[in-house]
């Protein structure tokens, strides 16, 4: 096991009507927030007006920015933070999801700095402050809601980056499951696959001893491939959508990824598909991860032996160990297949013409960088990658 420091500030706040706890929570912090959230689906269901009437019961101003899209952009967050800045405003609250989330934590970070706040998803600068984040979660997917990333958009050039930092770790979070029962089934089933990513790419590890958080993973695994389809077919299912929920948080909460070195490069080629072709986030993964797997699977067959043994309890051949590491892959595949979600690029009508530039950006113009803590890929694996995702 590598030596590690753990620490994550996140207070989760779980269960039924959890959110009509959010305005006390907020008041401990801020007389006065922002409050952002996504498309309108908070809307829809009722769950805006039960956090404004607490907000206002507790005595919170707030002002409100909605618009949050899927892959959220720059622009917006732009906006959001004129708006902070014009309103004194110290607190942020996200309702929704990932993309929501991310996008105040944009904010967060952008409000106290002098500079543009695309210079900290550049890589240019670091965030030295940042505004404090709260979350309302209504989708278990990215993780966003304990995670110390966000994730930003820039039209300007199709780029998709992330910022990671313990600053943008929300100060608290609630996690009602039944505030997921709206969720349509490719939501779902989008959301599912991100979290088994976040798992996986803590789970495929050079790090030789990790016993523990091994089983952990292959536990947070198992718990999303016996829940999720549950979750598809039966939306008001409350304890298979608190199990998601639930799992989903951990996945990403770092936890997982104690005492090892992780892979992290799926999530990179992802982001480059989903940055210019604006598909969900875990409908990528489901696409990337298994041609992911079935390029870099030869470089510890051993580990990829363990994955379809302990996850997907296939017998193990020992007279051929990669015929399993592949049985392994292929049921990954298939449960990905299962709940409606695409495994080839195709079947996110993404054809083959901006492969290359897919890779160029993955591994910088130069084409000279490698990603990936798993098995390094320089620009040619990850276009080969993509070429088997096709
Ligand atoms: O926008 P609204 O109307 O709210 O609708 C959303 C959106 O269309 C809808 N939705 C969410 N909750 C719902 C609901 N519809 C009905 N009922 C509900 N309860 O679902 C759609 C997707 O929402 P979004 O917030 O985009 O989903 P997700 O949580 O998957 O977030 C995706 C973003 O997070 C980033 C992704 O790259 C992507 O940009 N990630 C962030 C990470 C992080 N911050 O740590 C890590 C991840 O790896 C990921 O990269
Ligand atoms: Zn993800």
């Amino acid at each position: 096991m590598e030596n590690f420091v753990f620490q994550n500030k996140t207070k989760i706040i779980f269960g039924a009507a959890a959110e009509n706890q959010v305005g006390a929570e907020v008041a401990a912090f801020a007389k006065k927030a922002l409050l952002h959230f996504g498309g309108g689906s908070v809307k829809k269901s009722g769950l805006y007006d039960r956090v404004a009437g607490s907000l206002k019961k507790a005595g919170v101003e707030f002002v409100e920015l909605g618009g949050a899209q899927p892959n959220p952009r720059l622009s917006l967050v732009r906006e959001g933070i004129e708006l902070c800045r014009k309103n004194g405003i110290k607190f942020i609250l996200a309702v929704g999801g990932g993309s929501a989330i991310d996008s105040a934590k944009a904010m967060a970070v952008g409000v106290p700095y002098g500079g543009d706040v695309w210079d900290f998803y550049s890589g240019k600068a670091v965030p030295a402050e940042a505004l404090d984040v709260a979350t309302v979660l209504t989708i278990p997917a990215a993780g966003s809601e304990s995670s110390p990333s966000s994730v930003i958009t820039n039209a300007d050039g199709d780029l998709k980056r992330g910022l990671t930092c313990e600053l943008l770790r929300p100060v608290f979070s609630i996690l009602n499951p039944e505030l997921t029962f709206t969720l349509p089934a490719y939501q779902t089933a989008c959301g599912a696959a991100d979290i088994m990513a976040h798992i996986m790419e803590r789970y495929f590890t050079t790090t030789k001893c990790a016993d523990f958080t091994d089983r952990l993973c292959e536990a947070a695994l198992k718990t999303i491939i016996h829940n999720a389809p549950v979750c598809v077919k039966e939306p008001k299912n409350y304890d298979a959508r608190a199990e998601v929920m639930w799992a989903g948080c951990v996945a990403h909460n770092d936890l997982l990824g104690t005492g090892r070195n992780q892979d992290w490069a799926s999530h990179q080629i992802e982001h480059e598909i989903s940055g210019i072709y604006d598909v969900a986030h875990g409908a990528g993964l489901a696409v990337v991860f298994p041609a992911w797997m079935k390029r870099v699977f030869r470089s510890n067959v051993n580990r990829f032996v363990q994955f379809a043994s302990r996850v997907w309890n296939i017998e193990i051949d020992f007279h051929n160990q990669e015929k399993t590491a592949l049985a392994g892959i292929a049921a990954l595949e298939n449960f990905f297949a299962s709940i409606g979600l695409p495994t080839r690029l195709k079947d996110m009508d993404i054809g083959e013409d901006r492969l290359e530039e897919m890779a160029d950006k993955c591994t910088g113009r130069g084409g000279a960088a490698t990603i990936g803590g798993f098995t390094p890929l320089n620009r040619g694996d990850i276009l080969e990658i993509l070429k088997i995702a096709r």
